[in-house]
């Protein structure tokens, strides 16, 4: 085999895998290369870490990722509700291997100043560039869009997110999310981390 046959190969392998038919039901909300869809708040899903995924999707099933009265997460409660653990972990596999695509640009943030609040209060869970750590369970921020991370964060503060007692790992995140000043902070940090995800 030549060195494109190699290449081929290895392309089908991962980026072009087949994906799971579930994944059918997701594509209206997150997009066709689960890039995400601003207008229906729904994130990429596409190269966040798999076992962070797959967490979500039980939460989601369970109804200890948010708060009854989140109208937004409340859609993903049936989606999640009608899948199998087997069915959870394949998706996650799929969409984990799928190379993320740009995200819209923060409007209001200084990224350079959001470098040393990210730094020095996020970085060591959530990697430098804000690409996740999976031994910390900590996921991916760097390919979400920055209203998308402006939400989770606040929801996380006002305890929407990260307050259920089997949610252990959303709490570790809710005891971090006072560590930001003020709105103006946490325009600055998501104007960081969005400087680290794929640029256009
Ligand atoms: C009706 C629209 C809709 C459909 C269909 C949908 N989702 Fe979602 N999904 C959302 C929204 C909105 C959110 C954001 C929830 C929030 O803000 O907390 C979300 C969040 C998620 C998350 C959490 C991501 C993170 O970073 O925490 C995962 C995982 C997910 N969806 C997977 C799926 C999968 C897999 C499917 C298909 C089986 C699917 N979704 C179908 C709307 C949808
Ligand atoms: C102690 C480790 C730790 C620190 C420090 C930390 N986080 Fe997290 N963060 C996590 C974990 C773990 C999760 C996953 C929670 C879950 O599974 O629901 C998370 C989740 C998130 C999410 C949700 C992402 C999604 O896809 O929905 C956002 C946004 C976030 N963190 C932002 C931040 C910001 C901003 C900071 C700095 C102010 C920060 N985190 C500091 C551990 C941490």
């Amino acid at each position: 085999m030549g060195r494109i046959g190699l290449l081929l190969a290895l392309l089908s392998s991962t980026a072009f895998a087949q994906a799971p038919s579930e994944f059918a039901t997701c594509v209206a909300c997150h997009g066709a290369q689960a890039q995400g869809i601003e207008a229906m708040n729904a994130p990429q899903l596409a190269g966040q870490n798999a076992d962070y995924l797959v967490r979500q999707l039980q939460g989601f099933k369970t109804n200890t990722r948010n708060s009854a009265d989140d109208a937004i997460a409340a859609t993903m409660q049936p989606m999640a509700a009608m899948l199998t653990e087997a069915q959870m972990q394949n998706l996650a596999n799929y969409l984990s291997q799928l190379p993320p695509q740009p995200t819209t640009k923060a409007a209001s943030g200084d990224a350079n100043r959001g470098y040393k609040y990210y730094q020095g209060s996020c970085g060591a869970c959530h990697g430098p560039k804000a690409e996740g750590n999976p031994m910390l369970h900590a996921p991916n921020l760097a390919i979400l869009s920055p209203a998308y991370l402006t939400r989770q964060y606040q929801q996380f503060a006002d305890k929407k997110r990260g307050f259920h007692a089997d949610d252990k790992y959303g709490r570790q995140m809710q005891f971090m999310s006072s560590a930001l000043p003020d709105e103006q902070t946490i325009a600055d940090v998501v104007a960081f981390i969005q400087s680290q995800g794929v640029q256009e």
